[in-house]
């Protein structure tokens, strides 16, 4: 499996795009609102994967109570598999705790699905097939 994208929440995002296109020299491949994650997403092109911004939409949202008071934090890796469901299906089978069941819309009609950081170590893990 490849990196798709690793996503960080950040607090200012004008700010970490300011850094991460000025002057790190990302270019910026998309730009979206995921209303059902509660964020606003920027995705950040390297090479085959992305590095994803997202910035929380509301105070008081999962996402806004992970970040706390700091200005960055990583939230989760994404890695790319050509069926999600059928890779759910398989891990379940391995005894991996997911959170969600069954594969649901990401960023730009991709379909995503999220492992429960319980059974990866800590590490929230996304699986993501390419829309
Ligand atoms: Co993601």
């Amino acid at each position: 499996m490849i990196v798709d994208h690793v996503a960080i929440v950040v607090a200012d995002l004008e700010q970490a795009l300011q850094l991460y296109t000025q002057t790190l020299g990302f270019r910026q491949v998309y730009r979206e609102t995921i209303a059902d994650q509660g964020v606003e997403a920027v995705g950040l092109a390297a090479g085959e994967s992305v590095v994803e911004l997202l910035r929380p939409l509301e105070a008081d949202s999962p996402i806004a109570r992970f970040l706390g008071d700091a200005p960055t934090k990583l939230h989760h890796t994404a890695y790319r598999v050509d069926d999600v469901a059928a890779k759910l299906a398989e891990l379940k089978a391995r005894g991996v705790r997911l959170i969600d069941e069954r594969p649901r819309k990401g960023a730009h009609g991709n379909l995503i699905a999220f492992l429960h950081p319980k059974s990866t170590g800590g590490v929230l893990i996304e699986l993501c097939q390419r829309a």
